[in-house]
């Protein structure tokens, strides 16, 4: 009786939710993905066409295997909320049933239940500017897209995760500490992300005795953090001034939620737990 995962913002093999996917699988977890509808033709025809197969490897060289991709656009909770311009969109027409109810109905409907659900996507319009430079439009897309997707899927998931089961997200230390750099309400929308875990954690451990912690994690080079613009500068500083003098490998944040979703942390629950080669604990840079 394995778990199953449903793992939401994985369109490529850089990110975290790839490497997630990774560790769930290798533990004996079955993976669901949601893919962002715009990112959703090339990633599938990529998976296709064995373009992650070498990526796809496990330890005991068997390949994880995706049971089933979802296209999913996070912001839109129905199909009410969708406006004309995205419905007729040549990308978002092309595939349907992507907006949060409509996944949570389909995987209902395709396997009946999950045991973990996994957010791992952030979108900040504005992200490259500064905070005091934002405008309202961008601070509340950063908002809605990189917290309130959150509570959304959470809440629409809940009736079908299991009892006992497990909710991750992904966060990062702008949430408390000042990174210049990482604008645009994006250090807004992950203080958010880290409140809700807390009040989330008692709501869905109340009902259903499901757990909710967030991951924090250090820098890495991914496709949404390429876009910033500073990430090399990140990786650089985090190399140079953490504990440890290490490079942060994404499969290290993989391992963390394969055991936040097992019973190993059967105790934890409204957790902050960083995973970031200890740079979170430096108050000053050497
Ligand atoms: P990524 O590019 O692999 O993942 C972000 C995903 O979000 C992409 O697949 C993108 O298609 C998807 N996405 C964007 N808007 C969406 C929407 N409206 N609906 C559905 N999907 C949408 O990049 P990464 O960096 O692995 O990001 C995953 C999580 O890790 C994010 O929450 C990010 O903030 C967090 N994180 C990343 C760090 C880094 O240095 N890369 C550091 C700390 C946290």
């Amino acid at each position: 009786k394995g778990k199953r995962a449903f793992i939401a913002g994985v369109a490529d093999d850089n990110g975290y939710g790839w490497a997630i996917a990774k560790s769930l699988a290798a533990a004996g977890a079955e993976i669901l993905v949601g893919t962002w509808v715009p990112a959703l033709n090339i990633f599938e025809s990529s998976l296709r066409r064995g373009k992650f197969d070498e990526s796809r490897k496990l330890q005991d060289g068997s390949l994880m295997e995706i049971a089933k991709v979802y296209p999913l656009d996070a912001v839109y909770d129905n199909l009410e909320d969708v406006p004309e311009d995205v419905k007729t969109n040549k990308r978002y027409a092309g595939a349907k049933n992507w907006t949060v109810q409509e996944v949570v109905e389909s995987v209902k409907k395709d396997f009946g239940s999950i045991d973990i659900l996994v957010h791992s996507l952030a979108n900040g319009p504005e992200v490259s500017k500064p905070l005091s430079e934002t405008s309202r439009k961008g601070y509340l897309a950063a908002i809605s897209a990189s917290s309130y997707s959150y509570i959304s899927l959470l809440k629409h998931f809940l009736p079908i995760i299991n009892p006992g089961g497990s909710s991750l997200s992904l966060t990062y230390i702008a949430s408390k500490r000042i990174i210049p750099g990482y604008g645009g309400g994006m250090s807004s929308a992950k203080a958010a992300l880290e409140s809700d875990t807390r009040v989330l954690a008692f709501e869905a451990g109340r009902k259903k005795r499901i757990r909710v912690n967030t991951i924090s994690a250090g820098p890495l080079g991914s496709r949404a953090a390429k876009s910033i613009g500073f990430i090399d500068k990140m990786i650089d500083y985090s190399f140079t001034n953490a504990p440890l003098q290490k490079e942060l490998h994404a499969e290290e944040v993989g391992n963390t939620a394969a055991f936040l979703a097992s019973p190993l942390a059967s105790a934890i629950t409204g957790a902050v737990v960083y995973v970031d080669n200890g740079l979170n604990a430096m108050g000053v840079g050497v």
